[in-house]
């Protein structure tokens, strides 16, 4: 592949993707990075804003599903890789209404692979590719206390429609690479933190609830346990698998960072109070926030069918890519809560909608 590429990034006004789009521009100035997403409720073009003054940066509002627009954005723009995060990504939202996921995350991941497939397999010489599927931890299925964590190896065991629709997509993008020789790569990656995650997720949640002093609701006794991980050093472990990465290969995400969720919970509750004590300007733009937020803690009925533990073990992208989590906790769980602090106008656009005014306002296509 030449030196300067040029991306088709799926789901690019999501929270991973927004991410990811604002660290690949930095990163690699010379390439042309083209943006999709069809603005879903999780989908804020307004996430986009610094990255559409950037003449390398186009965005487009498409659905994945629809294949020929698919192929016709990789043509125009000669997209030699794609780095496909589009998803339906919220597990509540999946035993609520399933049928979604199985739309976009399955039937949507085939019709770009199919669009790949004609675009860059067609000829008897095919073009330098990758096709980089975004994909999770989840498919693994819950892990008992003790247990040895998630390899690359570990078998699917999916529990939710989310991550059953998560390893169905897992599975084509193999078949394709395997039958037709479509050049891909996969990456499974643990909980992701940080800025412009929807609040529906548990750290904004908790982060806003605590603001407005509204309960935080904890699933069950809150002993389930996930492995948290910046966002940023996610974009960097995908980075490496498609510069560094063995084509048809899969490597694990992780952030070597296991809390139970109630002790997530307790620590933003005590770094919330601390900010209100040494902040009185906080206290004024929030008066219903408590002294303790901790006394907002209420457990609530358990998610059905809740995984009770994830833990990647990321030793293959550490040995192989020399992937390695650069956040720690600390810093990564500090600049979250300021970044949510400083930018209270996104969350607030994004949780009462007004964000859809904006982009009609602000839209448009370079
Ligand atoms: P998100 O829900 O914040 O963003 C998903 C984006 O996809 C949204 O912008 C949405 O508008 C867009 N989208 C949905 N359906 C679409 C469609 N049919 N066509 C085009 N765009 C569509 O999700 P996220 O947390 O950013 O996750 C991104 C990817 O990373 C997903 O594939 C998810 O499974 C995976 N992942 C997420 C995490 C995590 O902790 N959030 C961890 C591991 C893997
Ligand atoms: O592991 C990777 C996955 O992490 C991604 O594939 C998903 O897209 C992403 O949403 C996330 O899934 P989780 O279900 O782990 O994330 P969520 O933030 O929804 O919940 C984290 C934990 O907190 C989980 O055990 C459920 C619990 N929870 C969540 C919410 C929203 C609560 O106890 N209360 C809540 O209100």
């Amino acid at each position: 592949m030449g030196s300067a590429r040029s991306l088709l990034v799926t789901g690019a006004a999501g929270f991973i993707g927004v991410n990811f789009v604002y660290y690949w521009l930095q990163q690699y100035p010379q390439d042309k990075v083209i943006g999709l997403d069809a603005l879903t409720y999780a989908g804020n073009l307004s996430s986009l804003e610094d990255a559409l003054e950037n003449n390398n940066f186009s965005f487009v509002q498409g659905d994945i599903r629809d294949q020929e627009m698919i192929e016709s954005l990789m043509a125009e723009h000669s997209i030699d890789t794609i780095v496909h995060f589009a998803a339906e990504s919220h597990v509540d939202r999946s035993i609520s209404g399933p049928d979604a996921f199985i739309d976009t995350n399955i039937i949507g991941t085939h019709s770009m692979l199919k669009a790949a497939r004609n675009q860059w397999l067609s000829s008897d010489a095919p073009e330098p590719h990758r096709f980089h599927h975004v994909s999770t931890d989840e498919v693994y299925g819950s892990l008992k206390r003790d247990d040895p964590a998630f390899t690359e190896t570990t078998p699917y065991k999916p529990s939710s429609p989310y991550s059953a629709s998560k390893a169905a997509s897992d599975h084509l993008v193999h078949a394709y690479a395997h039958t037709y020789g479509l050049e891909t790569t996969i990456s499974n990656c643990s909980n992701n933190y940080g800025p412009y995650q929807f609040p529906e997720k548990l750290i904004p949640l908790v982060l806003i609830n605590i603001l407005h002093g509204k309960e935080l609701p904890i699933y069950g006794d809150g002993k389930q346990i996930r492995d948290w991980l910046y966002v940023a050093d996610h974009a960097r472990g995908i980075d490496l698998i498609i510069n560094k990465g063995r084509v048809g290969e899969t490597y694990n995400i992780g952030g070597h960072n296991e809390w139970q969720n109630i002790d997530i919970v307790t620590l933003i509750c005590e770094r919330m109070n601390q900010l209100a004590t040494e902040n009185d300007e906080l206290r004024k733009q929030f008066p219903n926030m408590p002294d303790d937020a901790k006394s907002l803690i209420t457990f609530v009925k358990d998610r059905p069918g809740h995984d009770q533990r994830y833990a990647i073990d990321a030793h293959k992208s550490t040995t192989e890519l020399g992937y390695v989590p650069e956040e720690s906790f600390e810093t990564g769980i500090k600049k979250t809560i300021e970044w949510y602090l400083q930018q209270q106008g996104w969350w607030q656009a994004v949780m009462d909608g007004s964000y859809k005014e904006w982009i009609s306002s602000q839209y448009h296509q370079k």
